[in-house]
């Protein structure tokens, strides 16, 4: 086991090789490539450190700086293929390192283990992840408020999926508008729970070197080191936080997604989706299906499990690190991926959807959507509102059975019901003038 160095970072007290299958079991460099930046940026930091409080040599520290930077430029400009037997990506970057600058390519880990060091990278690039998720929430949050002046249409408002009241389109849409507000103000604020810089905690105990972390907090944007070691390599917080807000996210972004492709389908037909984010079918030749929506609903499940997933594992973890939370690694990724991919998809049916104001409106006439502005005349006009709500609820009834709408009741029909209701009904329901009443006005501020 002399040259275990060659492959993997430990290996001194060891008799036997691992077995072949234990091997892969525990790699994990396979799946982590998007670590490498986070891991890189983390080691110049600590190089930086080491340096300052002398632990290293000025040159030592540029040298190592140099065989860093050299290693992302190489990934990145495909000179160094990101492949091997590697147990994960810190061995990578460490052997890769050695290989380039010699025996100062030891020196890196000084004052260190991969247990600060993988959460450092984690907490970097979750940081990372989550301002492109805020980027993405405010773009699709534009999109959305000018698809809604573009369409002030009125429609029919829903409770219990049944029409309920007259609504407008903008007034619907900008209630997305709102839930992603919150969004993005929820991940503002994990992100700013995210300020404690678990480098240097080292295995779980700190290290016996006068590091300084204050001044690795400073370089890597933490506002200050975690005040228990043990807590520094074992917080997964971020990850979860992160993970909660992506899911009440995904659930906002499934709602919508229900709701175009319930109103694509024939029976609704307010809007239409693009053909570029639809499909077709390989038998029904006539079939346009809502696929880009389906998927943003139905991705919604994998990004509720990711978070169940790690929440389970992290559950009866002893302190400090264990092995098990390895497995933040995939979940989250996936989780990241899957939102900035549904917020972009979201953006591009909501930019491009075809909004079908006409039919909107025809909908808007059947179903008595104007019932609850009759109860509001009558109490304008001095009846109690229990009362007046059943003067309407008969009325409804009786234009049921006549297959008529309330407007068109004459004064004469109208008038058995209540004496208090006159001619100057007809203008107090017609659907546009509700929406100049009241406070319903605010509908159409946006
Ligand atoms: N690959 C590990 C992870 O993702 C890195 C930390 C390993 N630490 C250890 N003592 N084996 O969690």
């Amino acid at each position: 086991m002399a040259d275990s160095y060659q492959t993997k970072l430990w290996g001194g007290r060891f008799k036997q090789e691992e077995d072949e299958r234990m091997n892969r079991f525990n790699e994990n460099f396979s799946v982590t490539h998007w670590l490498l930046q986070p891991d890189i940026e983390g080691s110049m930091a600590h190089v930086t450190m080491l340096v300052q409080v002398g632990l290293l040599t000025s040159q030592e520290g540029q040298l190592l700086h140099q065989g860093l930077a050299g290693i992302l430029a190489d990934v990145e400009s495909g000179k160094l293929a990101l492949c091997g037997d590697y147990e994960d990506i810190h061995t990578f970057v460490e052997l890769n390192l050695v290989k380039r600058v010699g025996d100062v390519g030891k020196k890196l880990h000084t004052a260190r283990s991969r247990n600060d060091q993988v959460n450092l990278d984690m907490k970097l690039y979750v940081r990372a992840q989550v301002k492109q998720v805020i980027d993405k929430i405010h773009n699709l949050q534009d999109t959305i408020r000018q698809k809604a002046q573009q369409n002030p249409c009125i429609m029919p408002g829903y409770t219990h999926l049944q029409r309920a009241q007259v609504i407008t389109f903008q007034s619907h849409l900008m209630a997305y508008h709102g839930m992603l507000a919150r969004d993005s103000v929820r991940l503002s604020n994990a992100l700013g729970l995210m300020g404690e810089n678990p480098l240097g905690c080292g295995a779980l105990a700190g290290t016996t070197h006068a590091i300084d972390r204050q001044l690795t907090s400073r370089l890597l944007g933490f506002e200050r080191p975690y005040q228990s070691f043990e807590d520094g390599v074992s917080d997964r917080d971020y990850c979860l936080e992160a993970m909660a807000d992506f899911s009440i996210l995904m659930m906002h972004l499934s709602r919508l997604a229900e709701e175009l492709i319930l109103w694509g389908s024939q029976e609704f037909g307010f809007v239409e989706l693009d053909d570029r984010y639809t499909t077709g079918s390989s038998i029904m030749p006539q079939k346009k299906n809502s696929d880009a929506a389906e998927l943003v609903r139905g991705k919604t499940g994998r990004v509720y499990g990711g978070l169940m997933g790690l929440l389970t594992t992290m559950k009866g973890l002893p302190l400090a690190y264990n092995k098990d939370m390895q497995e933040d690694k995939e979940p989250f990724y996936d989780s990241a991926q899957t939102v900035l991919d549904c917020l972009f998809m979201m953006e591009r049916m909501i930019a491009t959807l075809k909004v079908k104001g006409e039919r909107m409106k025809q909908a808007v006439k059947q179903g008595f959507l104007n019932a609850t502005e009759v109860a509001d005349y009558l109490v304008a006009k001095g009846m109690p509102f229990r009362d007046a709500h059943a003067v309407v609820g008969k009325m409804v009834l009786w234009c049921e059975e006549q297959g008529k709408s309330i407007e068109e009741m004459t004064q004469e029909q109208m008038s058995q019901f209540s004496p208090l209701l006159q001619g100057d009904l007809y203008s107090y329901i017609d659907y546009e003038n509700i929406l100049h009443k009241g406070i319903k006005k605010e509908m159409l501020e946006i």
